[in-house]
């Protein structure tokens, strides 16, 4: 079917025209493309990282207003960050650390603080340098996970982890309210990480998810920009967690 000039739909704006995005963990994966997607919808985009030669490689991309490289467990390194920002920054996207996987009594104490609370301190730690730059609507999205939703020995704490993490996206959007927050929970998407992970198995992976996913597909960076996207223009959605997993949590 095609569309005449006089069939009286109105081509829409880009959905981020004029908008800053910051994204920490926007050298690869899921932050990359959500990059590329912001870029596309009209927004103007700030990347951040360790690596600086892959930060500029994806800058370099994707046209980034401006990129930093730091550890974003680095309070102060974010506070700098975010410091030397104009405002207004409209949304930003958190996508860097991992989960920790492996049995509990292996770890010492601070390794046991750590894979339970570094999520929740980066979120907490960006909500309150990025906050004051935002305006109302704006959001904050920070990245869970379904696969911490089971119980495994290989899984080990990262279930736990992956437990705070709805019910503090929520409280957080209480007292960052008219700021939004919310939460993305993939299941596996294939990016660097997933390949760091599986090594030598990730075909192996692809293949199994393609035949038992109830989508017949695995999930990409692409998909869960959109989401990220859709959950950054849609000023209805705050305190809430967003699984995307192609009905991975649904089969054994
Ligand atoms: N991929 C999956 O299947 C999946 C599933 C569920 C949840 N998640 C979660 O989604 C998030 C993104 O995953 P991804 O697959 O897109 O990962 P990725 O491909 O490894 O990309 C991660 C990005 O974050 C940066 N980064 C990592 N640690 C950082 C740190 N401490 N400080 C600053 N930047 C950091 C990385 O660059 P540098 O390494 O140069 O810093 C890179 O730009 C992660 O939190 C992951 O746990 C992923």
């Amino acid at each position: 079917m095609s569309t005449s000039p006089t069939s009286g739909i109105t081509p829409r704006e880009p959905a981020l025209l004029g908008q800053t995005v910051v994204l920490i963990g926007g050298s690869a994966g899921i932050g990359l493309e959500t990059a590329r997607l912001a870029r596309a919808e009209g927004a103007e985009v700030v990347l951040a990282g360790r690596d600086p030669e892959r930060l500029e490689r994806a800058a370099r991309e994707v046209e980034a207003r401006g990129t930093a490289a730091f550890d974003a467990s680095d309070a102060v390194a974010l506070e700098r960050f975010f410091g030397g920002l104009a405002d207004p920054i409209d949304h930003v996207l958190v996508t860097a650390g991992g989960p920790a996987y492996g049995p509990m009594l292996e770890m010492d104490a601070d390794q046991v603080r750590e894979a339970l609370s570094g999520h929740v301190v980066v979120g907490l730690e960006v909500a309150r340098y990025a906050a004051a730059k935002m305006p109302p609507g704006g959001s904050l999205l920070l990245m869970g996970g379904t696969g911490g939703r089971r119980i495994s020995r290989a899984l080990g704490i990262a279930s736990a982890a992956t437990a705070a993490l709805p019910p503090f996206v929520a409280a957080l959007a209480l007292e960052l309210a008219p700021v939004r927050v919310n939460l993305i929970a993939p299941g596996f998407v294939d990016t660097p990480l997933s390949a760091s992970l599986l090594g030598d198995q990730l075909g192996a992976r692809r293949e199994e998810l393609r035949a038992t996913l109830p989508i017949g597909r695995v999930v990409t960076p692409a998909d869960v920009a959109a989401l990220a996207v859709h959950i950054m223009t849609n000023t209805a959605l705050t305190g809430a967690t967003y699984d995307i997993d192609g009905g991975q949590q649904l089969v054994p």
